[in-house]
């Protein structure tokens, strides 16, 4: 199949882009921040609530054991795409932000001491920020950034540096920037940091919805990502944690079904992944993911891929081509990306106008803060961000969109 033909088949699959805003057919070109859900998963999820819900792992009846085998059903569909290489290794999670904090409370807080160093990068999200200032301030340790050179290219020399620099007891970086769509070659950072005797973790939030995963080629220890930017449900993510790993680290949360047995003399703990899902985990989010996963790949991750490589290039090539226009982040290797400034102007006053002409695009820090001051940007950025229903019609019509607005505040 043609990559440009990849809209036309599946746009039918969400009813959500038939409709209009402001008047006009809606151009949603905001997936980085979550994607728009197809009707398996919208139809897959109010079917199991409709007629086989229950709580799991627990009841002896009919369809608490329909309820178990969908949702843990869905645990192995998750090991299988990322080709894990066992189904227990894949912890669920409310996001990847949940994910980061279980690994950065449980992990962080049993291996970091004073004097310890987190290495992370200034493209991170503060999801894979925030968590480790918490456990390293606790602990005494310390989070050091590794620079990001000024096309969006994670500076390897100075990661390499730090590595040497700092000996870090951790080592997480994002797969694929939310930002500047700047893919990390995330194979050779997780083996320099193992060399150098560090634990790896990748965010992957950004890379699950736009090109295969294997974990075990990437070789990380830890790997999170979250349901709702990859046509899931939101409220819902996992942890991907190295057996050996996960087993070795205490439980974070405590409560129920996370337990062998609980008295007052003393609690154990259940084996994985269970140790690490205290409590009723979200049944139909877990359920409805399986069924985004099952979507994604009947189309199939290069076919995804390849088409938002097309949206990409068609991207650069006509807002770079508007006057005034600055894209910030032009790695050679991006997923469907496209950050952008345009001189002198507010990038919230012009994400208002488009929205006005039914165009939906994200303005601000995009929750990267650190990387908005490293590029002097105060206002942030217009961000345009793509999924597999994309067209390049789309982006011509936000191109033009963008262009009003610019002689608009002008
Ligand atoms: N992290 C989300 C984004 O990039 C919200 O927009």
């Amino acid at each position: 199949m043609a990559n440009t033909a990849l809209p036309d088949r599946i746009r039918r699959d969400f009813p959500i882009l038939e409709r209009e805003v402001h008047g006009k057919p809606l151009v949603y070109l905001d997936n980085a921040a979550s994607a728009q859900k197809p009707l398996a998963v919208i139809e897959g999820q109010r079917e199991y609530l409709a007629n086989h819900h229950a709580n799991i792992h627990r009841g002896a009846h009919h369809l608490a054991q329909w309820a178990t085998e969908a949702f843990e059903g869905a645990r192995k569909k998750i090991a299988a795409h990322i080709n894990a290489a066992h189904a227990e290794e894949i912890i669920f999670t409310s996001g990847s932000t949940d994910a980061i904090n279980l690994v950065a409370q449980s992990w962080g807080r049993t291996h970091l001491s004073a004097g310890d160093t987190v290495l992370v990068t200034r493209m991170e999200h503060h999801a894979n920020i925030v968590p480790w200032q918490m456990v390293c301030e606790s602990r005494g340790a310390q989070v050091i950034p590794v620079n990001v050179l000024p096309d969006g290219v994670l500076d390897l020399e100075d990661f390499h540096a730090a590595l040497k620099q700092y000996r870090p007891k951790m080592v997480a970086v994002v797969h694929a920037s939310n930002t500047l769509g700047t893919i990390n070659p995330v194979s050779e950072l997780c083996a320099a940091a193992r060399e150098a005797g560090a634990a790896t973790l990748v965010d992957g939030s950004q890379a699950l919805p736009h090109f295969g995963i294997d974990v075990q080629s990437i070789g990380s220890d830890f790997y999170v990502a979250t349901a709702h930017k990859a046509y899931g449900p939101t409220g819902l993510g996992f942890l991907h944690g190295r057996k050996s790993m996960l087993e070795a680290m205490p439980p974070w949360r405590g409560g129920g079904e996370m337990i062998r047995s609980v008295s007052f003399q003393g609690t154990t703990y259940n084996d994985l992944p269970h140790k690490f899902e205290a409590g009723t985990p979200h049944i139909s989010g877990g359920i409805a993911f399986g069924l985004a996963l099952d979507w994604m790949n009947a189309i199939g991750m290069d076919v995804i891929a390849q088409h938002e490589q097309v949206l990409v290039q068609h991207a650069h090539s006509t807002l770079s081509a508007v006057d005034g226009v600055k894209i910030i982040g032009t790695a050679p290797n991006k997923v469907g990306v496209v950050s952008l400034i345009a001189e002198g102007l507010h990038s919230y006053d012009l994400g208002t106008l488009l929205d006005g002409q039914g165009i939906a695009v994200r303005t601000g820090h995009h929750c990267t803060e650190p990387l908005m001051d490293h590029f002097g940007l105060e206002s942030g950025t217009l961000r345009m961000s793509f999924a597999a229903y994309t067209t390049t019609l789309e982006i011509d019509r936000a191109t033009s969109a963008l262009e009003r607005a610019m002689r608009m505040l002008r």
